[in-house]
């Protein structure tokens, strides 16, 4: 029995010469184990590897083998490169082999592969990165460990992702850096070596109960998508056990509990009290009258489903308003904007940001709820054109009393409402814009877009980019 050395776990390169040499030799699959260094077994000597002959037929194989090999190779298994030597020989004489998906070896070399594909998915859904501060400035490290040797083939997909952040990822089986210039991988490391948490950990456990849906929890489904193995570097993890135990009475009283219904005391409290006459007059003047004209707003159809209308909240004169795009099922109900889930996105971001809300005058592009009843709950809505050119008298009207510098709009609706031309966000975004009264504005997105993306590493690059932009507001002011 001859044993081949490689040089690493994931050393293709090595095996593939010496398969080379070994096919050109005629040694034969059962004759050989490639073993990584240092690996042998007792009775095991490395044996040098036949040279390439000159007069040896040139190996081809097939592409897909080729790409197969590539995956197979980053499997934990200790016989992957056993088995890729073994399809090697056989591809010699049996062309059409990697067609025949009920082969042993084929079957057993595509279900590695499938292995490896979703070690890789896992490592971009799982992976946390936890800021710190070195000399140099912010740094996001994560700790995680691959179910396979997929470190190396994932990382540019970070790169891609976390473009403008400096950040490096700890596995056992080495570490991935990326200096915001160039990507480069470095020796193993351990979980200790990794910092334990940061504020955004409370971001995450945020995130998560705010997704988490107690009529819907299927345990099994849930542990396949996010395997146990994970969990202990997810802070939201350590809400599960609570949140699968108190599902069942959570369930029962979300079934219990009345539909949040436009509260009919304050329409008919409200609304009639003002006259239509509103509608025409010049704006108000105060934002104690402005709260109360907006009641008897009849400028589009939105407030007969509305519990109410909800004016922005915060100082008379404020250098920074913020618009978001309508209050939604909590804002209706309280009388206040974002005051729920995205109104805790935001938050956390502003805090992060050094932005102080009770500084900035936080409002909406539209005042009333927009949203279709579905059973008990009510769901949001996008206004349409019209309702948000309806309402830009209301917004227009808080602009004039506030008179902020800066503007910061989150989202399109927004943007729509204070520019009053479509604008694609995430092309504009980050760039301030000069407004005809003197103040500027500056495009982001809107928090919910951020508890809405389905792919965590994606939610917390997108949410990276959302406290750029308001440290960008926050240096522009
Ligand atoms: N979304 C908004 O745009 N505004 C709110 O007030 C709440 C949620």
């Amino acid at each position: 029995m001859r044993t081949v050395s490689l040089t690493s776990e994931t050393d293709l390169t090595g095996w593939r010469e010496a398969a080379r040499g070994l096919l050109s030799a005629g040694v034969e699959p059962q004759a050989v184990r490639f073993r990584v260094g240092g690996q042998e077994g007792l009775f095991d000597l490395p044996s040098p590897t036949p040279p390439v002959s000159d007069k040896a037929r040139p190996i081809t194989v097939p592409r897909a083998f080729l790409d197969l090999a590539a995956e197979v190779a980053l499997h934990r298994s200790d016989d992957r490169f056993d088995l890729l030597y073994r399809m090697l020989w056989r591809l010699q004489s049996e062309r059409d082999l990697m067609k025949v998906a009920s082969d042993r070896d084929v079957a057993d070399a595509m279900e590695r592969a499938k292995n490896v594909s979703r070690a890789s998915h896992k490592m971009k859904a799982f992976v946390r990165f936890r800021q710190v501060e070195d000399d140099t400035g912010e740094r996001w490290i994560a700790w995680f460990e691959p179910a396979h040797r997929v470190l190396e083939k994932t990382a540019p997909f970070f790169q891609r992702r976390f473009t403008t952040m400096r950040w490096t990822i700890l596995t056992p089986d080495g570490t991935a850096d990326w200096d915001g210039a160039a990507l480069s991988f470095g020796p193993p490391a351990t979980r200790d070596m990794a910092p334990q948490d940061d504020e955004i950990e409370e971001f995450w456990k945020t995130y998560y109960a705010s997704t988490f849906n107690p009529a819907r929890l299927k345990t099994k489904t849930m542990q396949g998508e996010m395997p146990k193995r994970y969990w202990a570097n997810l802070p939201e993890a350590s809400l599960i056990p609570e949140l699968v135990a108190r599902a069942e009475v959570r369930e029962r009283e979300m079934v219990a509990a009345p539909a949040s219904l436009p509260n009919p005391k304050l329409i008919h409290a409200v609304a009639p009290v003002v006259e239509r006459a509103v509608q025409d007059a010049q704006p108000p003047e105060t934002l104690e009258a402005l709260d109360r004209a907006v009641q008897g707003c009849r400028r589009c159809p939105l407030w007969r489903d509305a519990t109410q209308g909800v004016c922005g909240r915060g100082p008379t004169r404020a250098d920074l308003m913020i618009v978001g795009e309508q209050p939604g099922d909590q804002e209706d109900l309280a009388g206040e904007p974002f005051v729920g889930p995205a109104g805790q996105v935001l938050n956390a971001a502003m805090a992060e940001a050094e932005v102080d809300r009770s500084h900035a005058f936080v409002t909406n592009a539209v005042k009333h709820f927009k949203h279709e009843p579905r059973g008990k709950r009510r769901i949001h809505q996008t206004p349409n054109t019209s309702e948000v050119q309806a309402c830009r008298w209301w917004l227009d009207a808080e602009r004039a009393i506030v008179k902020p510098k800066l503007i910061v709009t989150l989202g399109a609706t927004a943007a729509y409402g204070v520019l009053g031309r479509k604008v694609a966000v995430t092309k504009e975004r980050g760039r301030p814009v000069a407004l005809e009264d003197g103040s500027t504005v500056l495009l982001t997105v809107h928090p919910s877009y951020l508890l809405r993306i389905p792919d965590k590493a994606a939610a917390a690059a997108e949410r990276a980019r959302f406290v750029e932009d308001l440290n960008a507001a926050r240096a522009l002011m």
